[in-house]
């Protein structure tokens, strides 16, 4: 049986531990239950100048219920510090609750299959960091599938799956439940939250998305797919003001 009957989770994604999870709240914060790790990363640039890995940054001591900013306007980032009572920021809900699939467009390879969700980009760049997933995917051979590997499982927001074309079964790696401030200073911006291992993301409305290994929340405000991110950070040029 499930441990979740009720939610619906992703192929490919495993819920994490009912005591974690994220709780949308009506024009405030992300309240964050069960005490995951929290912590900065930066998104480092490859020899090629482009997106290479995800380098470890600042670690935050997690509280059994935290307050992680959404507004963009705190000056205690990641968490929050009242800010959003004091600013005029739309932070209304607009994304669908449909599963990410539904939206995804399909790109075949020989061993492959691709599937892309736009709407949920959150411009971290592997896709496209000197070669692109797109045309990657479609290529025969190892090391492009290797590639297009590497390039899906860091999608910060999970808007790529890769699917195996034999048993149409996804080519996910499980993730820790954690969440991670994401840094890019190769746009000279911070980023979106990385909501990670399947953390259930609750709305204000007490209505649950979709559960998914990778996922990313919007931290600056500025999305108009909230709560997720759709990449607005970087032409807001976003910073939260961590050291
Ligand atoms: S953090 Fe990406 S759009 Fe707000």
């Amino acid at each position: 049986m499930s441990q979740h009957p009720i939610f619906v989770i992703q192929q490919g994604s495993s819920a994490a531990p009912d005591t974690i999870y994220i709780q949308v709240t009506a024009n405030g914060p992300y309240k964050v239950y069960g005490k995951p790790p929290l912590q900065q990363v930066f998104i480092e640039k490859n020899a090629a100048g482009q997106s290479g890995r995800y380098a470890a940054g600042k670690t935050f001591t997690s509280k059994p219920t935290m307050y992680l900013c959404r507004c963009g306007h705190s000056k205690n980032a990641p968490f929050c510090d009242g800010s959003h009572a004091k600013v005029e920021v739309d932070l209304a809900e607009r994304a669908s609750f449909e599963p990410l699939l539904n939206g995804s467009m399909e790109i075949d390879g020989p061993k492959q299959i691709l599937t892309d969700n736009e709407h949920y980009c959150g411009f971290s760049r592997f896709c496209d960091n000197g070669k692109r997933v797109w045309n990657e995917v479609q290529l025969a051979g190892k090391e492009h599938e290797q590639l297009t590997e590497f390039m899906v499982h860091n999608c910060v927001a999970g808007r790529l799956l890769l699917w195996d074309k034999d048993s149409m079964q996804p080519i996910e790696t499980p993730l820790d439940a954690e969440i991670w401030a994401v840094e890019d200073p190769g746009m000279g911006c911070s980023g979106p939250l990385m909501v990670r291992g399947g953390i259930r993301v609750e709305s204000g409305d007490g209505t649950s998305y979709e559960i998914r290994n990778r996922q990313a929340l919007c931290r600056c405000g500025m999305s108009s797919n909230k709560p997720f991110c759709d990449g607005s950070h970087a032409s807001v040029k976003y910073q939260d003001g961590i050291e």
